[in-house]
């Protein structure tokens, strides 16, 4: 009847027959993005869609309407193309389009005129983002990091961070490596710093991109305490330290009931190889011990462990390459692990987690 009356219609399950098709649709105030597989794959367009809603935050309809009102004056403030896009990227980066699903309009305005005053002055400076990159797996990282490696003119980047996560930053992006290898810094940390500084001030919008967290053994703080002192703008995005990643890809949770009411984070870079930890701190009923950087000195943390009353039957674990494709653990106690370890012929980087809680993972391992 449709087809001899001339009108359009559409039947589900039979895309070829049909005359129109519905895309999903994602809206943001005047922005909306249509997904369409012609009807053939509506489950496609669906986890397209869901993926889409988590990369939008909701407050972007706001910013965009209000955007909508005053292009005019935007265009005439901001003459070059260059001011311009800094203008966007820090509205759509800026905590502001986050809170704006609540906001007043009058809040909102409000921010948007301290963006654009700041823009509006000579040359716009930069921002950095301190992203945590997590342990490996490019799927543990956050929608926030995920988009900023979308945005960064520059990424600076340590050794850590997986080449998978890498291949997600812009293509144009510079990508520089600042290294970090145990005692070997390809890059100074303060020659970081400044690089960091330096990049923000001619402008850019900085990545700093760290493995895990940066503010768990990666001397973040220290790289955003400078920003702080040139009066940098600066956001931090945390990251899943390696604790949690190896820990959950391993099968082995860091707290039970019934085994680890507290776990504890220890470096066991020892310097000049020596016992230089708090020994009878860490010697605790129920309490799991993860220790980073601890492969060198594993025969030290188990021997001085031992030393202060660990019992030597205490079963261990070590992640080697955790969440990765190569992840490998080695399991034992403190008297063996050092022993089962030299066999394995593990690589680095490895974490090492001390507590009755391996002894789950003979249940819990997923992998
Ligand atoms: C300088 S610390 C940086 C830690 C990082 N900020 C974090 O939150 O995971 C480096 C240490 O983290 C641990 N590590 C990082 N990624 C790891 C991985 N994928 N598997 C095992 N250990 C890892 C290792 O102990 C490595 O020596």
């Amino acid at each position: 009847w449709c087809q001899q009356h001339g009108i359009a219609f559409w039947m589900a399950g039979e895309p070829d027959a049909s005359t129109v098709h519905f895309p999903s649709l994602v809206e943001r105030g005047p922005l909306r993005v249509a997904v369409d597989t012609q009807g053939l794959a509506p489950t496609v367009s669906r986890w397209l869609r869901q993926r889409i809603e988590q990369v939008l935050p909701d407050g972007l309809g706001a910013v965009l309407r209000l955007t909508q009102k005053r292009r005019h004056s935007i265009d005439e403030r901001l003459p070059t193309p260059h001011q311009r896009r800094s203008f966007w990227y820090r509205l759509l980066e800026g905590q502001s389009v986050h809170r704006a699903a609540l906001d007043s309009e009058d809040r909102i305005a409000s921010d948007m005129d301290e963006i654009l005053q700041s823009c509006a002055i000579h040359a716009p400076q930069g921002q950095v983002f301190l992203v945590g990159a997590g342990p490996g797996d490019p799927d543990l990282l956050t929608v926030k990091a995920l988009r900023l490696l979308g945005q960064a003119d520059v990424v600076l980047y340590d050794r850590l961070v997986a080449q998978p996560i890498l291949d997600l930053v812009r293509s144009d992006a510079e990508c520089i490596h600042v290294g970090k290898a145990r005692a070997n810094h390809s890059v100074p940390q303060e020659m970081i710093n400044q690089m960091l500084v330096d990049y923000a001030k001619s402008g850019k919008t900085v990545v700093r991109l760290k493995g895990g967290d940066p503010f768990i053994f990666g001397r973040g703080g220290e790289e955003i305490e400078t920003l702080a002192e040139n009066g940098v703008g600066f956001q931090v995005v945390p990251g899943i330290t390696a604790a949690s990643g190896c820990a959950a890809y391993a099968g082995i949770p860091l707290t039970h009931r019934q085994y680890a009411q507290s776990v504890r984070f220890v470096t066991g870079h020892l310097k000049n190889n020596t016992a230089n930890l708090p020994w009878h701190e860490l010697i605790h009923e129920e309490q799991t011990l993860v220790f980073y950087m601890g492969l060198v000195g594993l025969p030290i943390i188990c021997r001085e462990l031992m030393a202060h009353g660990m019992r030597a039957d205490m079963p261990v674990a070590l992640v080697s390459k955790g969440t990765t494709p190569e992840q490998n653990t080695v399991t034992g106690t403190l008297a063996d692990i050092t022993e089962r370890v030299g066999e394995a012929g593990v690589c680095p980087p490895t974490l090492v987690i001390v507590g009755e809680v391996v002894t789950l993972r003979d249940r819990l391992n997923w992998l």
